[in-house]
């Protein structure tokens, strides 16, 4: 025991020795070591979702959280625009488009759903304070809207998209959940739709995917990122499908856009500003759970509230309005809902009504995890065999 340590003592001796004989550059900086955070965001990330989500989401949180803290999963957007056979390739690699794996199933899902809900309504009441009575009406899913994903329980990774021979690449990577905003939009021809918080592009892509669009207003608060959805735009999109009378991109404060115009679009996705669940767990940089961004995280529930009732106000009487984010959040989906659909009658005089969404999720129930009778829109919750999300979207009508 003695000759150990003895000779414990002599080796560290000798790493001291050592050290003092490295070139300063090369040392292991301790310093950094010690000031490091004891707390960095990531954690308290986690401490705050352990808090809320628990009582928000009951039974259901621990599997949520052992996907949220795993490996996400990726759906690749087709490009339309590309020259390649992109969609081929990519099911000769085993994946499937789950979208069009669905288009048979939609009527019939929608005639259940019906029965199920007017069961729901005899049985059990509603707690929301909005007239929650969601309008049932049949979406019509664009046939362009191609997203293909691995197969449930399979984690294999895309390779990056390569570009072909007029410079544009094959598909897009994104969370596959976030494609159901965009389907709930349910843009028809000659639509036109206001991407009102636009950046990096995700969604844009998809929208631009319909060919559909008689005109597309994209919009970000960001400079830097709006350049970025510029890039996204050029990399994905053949530049006729760019002009000017097709498409304008500005960077305004999406809260004040009624200051340039109102009562406008068929069609407003209102994709805001969240906690990002998923990226708060998963990386300390530019995380909204860092100390330095206390004031901005707790001021985001005001900031949707006012980006939606600035998307409300832009859509035209009759047009209709997506609102989603990538946070569970009750705060900053339900209840920014709620109070945008209560504020813009009794402050604006614009009637709205909820859509449901339960057709879509009926649709792709296979693919997704959705969170079971939410109150107000619907939620896809991270799973272990399928790990996309969070994705809240909830689809209003403007009546007024
Ligand atoms: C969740 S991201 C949008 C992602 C995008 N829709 C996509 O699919 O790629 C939210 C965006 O809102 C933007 N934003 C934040 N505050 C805003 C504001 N007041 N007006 C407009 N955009 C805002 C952010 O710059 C950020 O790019």
């Amino acid at each position: 025991m003695m000759a150990i340590l003895v000779d414990t003592r002599l080796l560290l001796r000798r790493v001291k020795d050592f050290r003092s004989l490295m070139p300063r550059r090369n040392r292991v900086k301790e310093k950094w070591a010690a000031t490091r955070p004891k707390n960095p965001p990531t954690r308290l990330a986690l401490q705050h979702f352990d808090a809320t989500y628990s009582v928000q989401l009951g039974n259901l949180w621990p599997s949520v959280r052992v996907a949220l803290l795993s490996e996400r999963k990726y759906g690749a957007l087709v490009n339309n625009f590309s020259y390649e056979a992109v969609l081929a390739n990519l099911q000769a690699q085993g994946c499937r488009d789950f979208i069009s794996d669905t288009h048979t199933e939609t009527q019939s899902c929608f005639e259940q759903d019906k029965a199920v809900e007017a069961d729901k309504e005899l049985g059990v009441s509603m707690k929301t304070s909005v007239n929650n009575s969601q309008q049932h009406s049949a979406l019509q899913l664009s046939p362009s809207i191609k997203c293909v994903v691995f197969p449930r329980g399979d984690i294999t990774r895309f390779k990056p998209a390569r570009p072909d021979m007029h410079g544009l690449l094959g598909y897009y990577l994104m969370d596959a959940a976030s494609v159901l905003p965009c389907l709930a939009l349910d843009v028809q021809e000659g639509h036109s739709v206001l991407d009102l918080c636009a950046a990096p592009g995700g969604k844009t892509l998809v929208l631009l995917q319909t060919q559909a669009i008689r005109f597309l207003c994209l919009n970000d608060v960001s400079v830097s990122r709006t350049l970025r959805l510029k890039r996204v735009l050029n990399s994905y999109v053949p530049k006729q499908f760019l002009s000017d009378e097709m498409l304008r991109i500005t960077s305004f404060d999406g809260t004040k856009w009624a200051e340039v115009e109102s009562n406008t679009f068929d069609r407003v996705i209102v994709d805001v500003p969240c906690t990002t669940d998923r990226h708060s767990l998963m990386e300390d940089d530019n995380n909204i759970f860092s100390k330095s961004r206390t004031a901005e995280r707790r001021r985001l529930p005001q900031l949707q509230l006012e980006l939606l009732l600035a998307g409300i106000k832009a859509a035209c009487p009759g047009g209709e309005i997506v609102y989603s984010t990538c946070t569970l959040s009750q705060i900053q989906n339900l209840s920014v809902v709620e109070q945008a659909v209560y504020l813009a009658r009794e402050n604006h005089g614009i009637h709205l009504e909820v859509v449901s969404l339960r057709p879509l999720t009926h649709m792709f129930r296979k693919t997704f995890h959705f969170t079971p009778d939410l109150q107000l829109g619907e939620m896809v919750v991270p799973h272990l065999a399928a790990n996309f999300g969070p994705i809240y979207m909830c689809k209003l009508k403007r009546l007024t």
